[in-house]
């Protein structure tokens, strides 16, 4: 059982299209997913509904009667992997949420307000963690990416400037493409229709990084 978290208290940095990738990338490897909705314009149900293959996973959103931390229990009680997307603004919400994941993923686009925003977020999960008093994985994953072999000097400046504040960013980095930024209105979704296709298998390259990230922290703390 794994939560997986997209945090990034810029706005507009790909959360939401990251998490509805995830749900596909899960449920077309044959596992049981489900999701929190903790974006205020709750896309993910609508999106769900309107693809055939996802129209049965169960998604969530936190109410005045149903707390963040008691949907995430019913949720993880019911599926192999709890997918959670929050909002971009830090609230008492999103930091239960972190408190309660496995694994925190912070997209970066490739902007000055991007970073701030993810050192900012870096560092709430560094909190969160200190709250759960146990292990929280997380990486910084850079997107919208030239998707040409030539990555352009501001992502190797990123790159290195996440790391002098003690960041791990992922090798893999989501691509900047048009059926990514198509996927809610055209029904379209790689990691579903177009598996072995380009966008696709750079989702899967980010997905299987996710994936050997967990796996490190779950050995680290059976371990301790
Ligand atoms: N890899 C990508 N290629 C092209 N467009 C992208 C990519 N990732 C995200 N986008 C586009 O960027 C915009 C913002 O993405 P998204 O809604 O996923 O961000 P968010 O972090 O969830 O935003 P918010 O903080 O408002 O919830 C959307 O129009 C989306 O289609
Ligand atoms: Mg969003």
């Amino acid at each position: 059982m794994a939560i997986i978290t997209f945090a990034q208290v810029k706005g507009g940095s790909g959360k939401t299209t990251l998490a509805k990738c995830t749900v596909a990338e899960l449920v077309a490897r044959g596992s049981s997913v489900a999701a929190l909705d903790l974006d205020p314009n709750r896309p993910l149900g609508r999106f769900f509904a309107s693809i055939p293959e996802l129209a049965s996973v169960e998604v969530a959103a936190p109410d005045q009667q149903h707390r963040v931390s008691t949907l995430v229990r019913e949720l993880a009680s019911r599926a192999d992997t709890v997918v959670i997307d929050l909002m971009g603004a830090a609230t008492n919400d999103t930091q239960v949420a972190m408190a309660l994941s496995d694994l925190v993923v912070v997209p970066s686009q490739m902007s000055e307000e991007d970073f701030r925003g993810g050192i900012e977020t870096w560092r709430q999960v560094e909190e969160a963690e200190a709250i759960a008093r146990r292990r929280i994985a997380r990486a910084v994953l850079m997107v919208r990416t030239a998707s040409g072999a030539v990555r352009p000097r501001v992502e190797a400046f990123l790159r290195e400037a996440y790391r002098k504040e003690g960041a791990h960013v992922l090798t893999a980095a989501f691509g900047d493409r048009t059926v990514w930024k198509e996927m809610s209105y055209a029904g379209w979704v790689p990691p579903l229709h177009e598996r072995g296709g380009n966008a696709a298998e750079n989702f899967a390259a980010i997905f299987d990084e996710l994936m050997a990230l967990l796996e490190t922290a779950s050995a680290d703390t059976a371990a301790a």
